[in-house]
C-alpha cells in the first residue's frame, strides 16, 4: 500500500505502526539484527535537502538487511536533463520494491504513486503532507505521555507552509488530542486542514501569542518558518525569528511539558533549552528510524 497522506489512515492502522514500531527500537538501536527485508531495494528520490527523512529511511532499511538506491539532489540525475516526474518514477518502478519520494510540489507523491507499480512513501510533498513524520511524532508524544487522547497540544511557528503540521494536526484530532494553533495571521493553518480537525469532533484554539497558551500545554510543537515556500522574500523578512523558545518562555511551563520539532531547527529554539527536560526533539528524530522501520516492514516485509 501506499503512505501518501494521513488520511489514508484510520487511527486502527496508525496504532498498529506504532506498536510494531516499539518492537523495532532494539533493531534500530543495533543492539539486535535482523535479515526481514534483505534483497529488498529502496529507491530514494530527494528533489528537495533532507537529512533526517532521507537518513532515516536509508537507516531503517539497512537495519532490516535490505538496500538503498537513488539520489538526494535532482541535478545529479536525468531530472536535470528535464526528465519528467512520471517518467523517473517509471523507471525507479523497475529498478527497487519500494519508493521514497520527496518533492517541492504539493500531490507530487500521488502522482508518482498513480504511475508506479511499487507502493509509494510519501516523504513530503512540498506544503502539502509528510505522513510519515506524522506517525514519528505520534510514536513520540505516545512514549513520552503514555497517552495522546486528552494531551494539549500547542502547535506554533509556520503553519501556512509547514507540511509537518498539516498531517500531524489531522492525526492529533483523530486521536482526540485538544489543539492550539499559534502563528502569526497570515501563517496560520490554512482552512483545509482547519476544518479536517473541526470534522473530527475538535474545537482548536486558534492565536497569534505564544506566552497566552504556553502555560497550559502539554506538548509544544515548534516549527521553523519555510522560508523556501514564501513567494515574496520580503514576507519572509516580515514574519522571520516571530517566535523564540529561551529558558524565559519556559518560566511558568508544566513540569512535563515536552518541546518537539521535526527539525531543521534555525533559531526557533535557543540551544540552552536543549539542556532541560523538556527537550525531546532529538530523541523525536531517533524515532524516525523504527517507525520507519515499521512502516518498510509491513509495506515490503509480510509483517501483518
Ligand atoms: C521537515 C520537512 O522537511 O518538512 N523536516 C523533516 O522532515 N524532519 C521540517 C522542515 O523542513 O522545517
Amino acid at each position: 500500500m501506499d503512505v501518501v497522506s494521513i488520511r489514508d489512515f484510520s487511527r486502527e492502522q496508525i496504532e498498529h505502526v506504532l506498536k510494531i514500531a516499539d518492537k523495532m527500537v532494539p533493531i534500530a538501536k543495533g543492539e539486535e539484527r535482523s535479515v526481514l527485508l534483505e534483497g529488498f531495494v529502496l529507491g530514494s528520490l530527494f528533489y528537495e535537502p533532507s537529512t533526517r527523512t532521507r537518513l532515516s529511511f536509508d537507516c531503517a532499511m539497512t537495519r532490516l538487511g535490505g538496500r538503498t538506491l537513488g539520489f538526494d539532489e535532482p541535478k545529479g540525475s536525468s531530472v536535470a536533463k528535464g526528465e519528467t516526474l512520471a517518467d523517473t518514477i517509471r523507471m525507479v518502478d523497475a529498478y527497487c520494491d519500494v519508493i521514497v519520494l520527496r518533492h517541492p510540489q504539493e500531490g507530487a507523491a500521488r502522482l508518482a504513486a498513480h504511475f508506479a507499480g511499487k507502493p509509494v512513501i510519501n516523504a513530503g510533498d512540498g506544503a502539502g503532507q509528510h505522513p510519515t513524520q506524522t506517525m514519528l511524532d505520534l510514536f513520540t508524544i505516545r512514549k513520552e505521555k503514555k497517552s495522546i487522547e486528552g494531551m494539549n497540544v500547542v502547535l506554533v511557528g509556520d503553519l501556512k507552509y509547514g507540511r509537518t503540521v498539516h498531517s500531524l494536526a489531522e492525526a492529533l484530532a483523530m486521536f482526540g488530542a485538544q489543539l492550539t494553533f499559534v502563528a502569526p495571521p497570515s501563517l496560520q493553518i490554512p482552512k483545509e486542514h482547519l476544518k479536517q480537525v473541526e470534522a473530527m469532533g475538535e474545537k482548536p484554539k486558534i492565536s497569534s501569542s505564544l506566552q497566552d497558551v504556553i502555560g497550559d500545554a502539554d506538548v509544544l510543537y515548534v516549527t521553523r518558518i519555510q522560508k523556501e515556500r514564501f513567494p515574496d522574500p520580503a514576507e519572509y523578512q516580515k514574519v522571520a525569528g516571530t517566535y523564540r523558545i529561551d529558558l524565559e518562555m519556559l518560566k511558568d511551563v508544566k513540569k512535563d511539558m515536552m518541546i518537539m520539532h521535526p527539525l531543521p531547527r534555525v533559531g526557533e529554539i535557543a540551544p540552552e533549552v536543549d539542556l532541560t527536560p523538556h527537550a525531546k526533539y532529538f530523541d523525536q528524530a531517533f524515532n524516525g528510524v523504527p517507525v520507519r522501520m515499521a512502516l518498510l516492514g509491513l509495506v515490503l516485509g509480510g509483517l501483518k
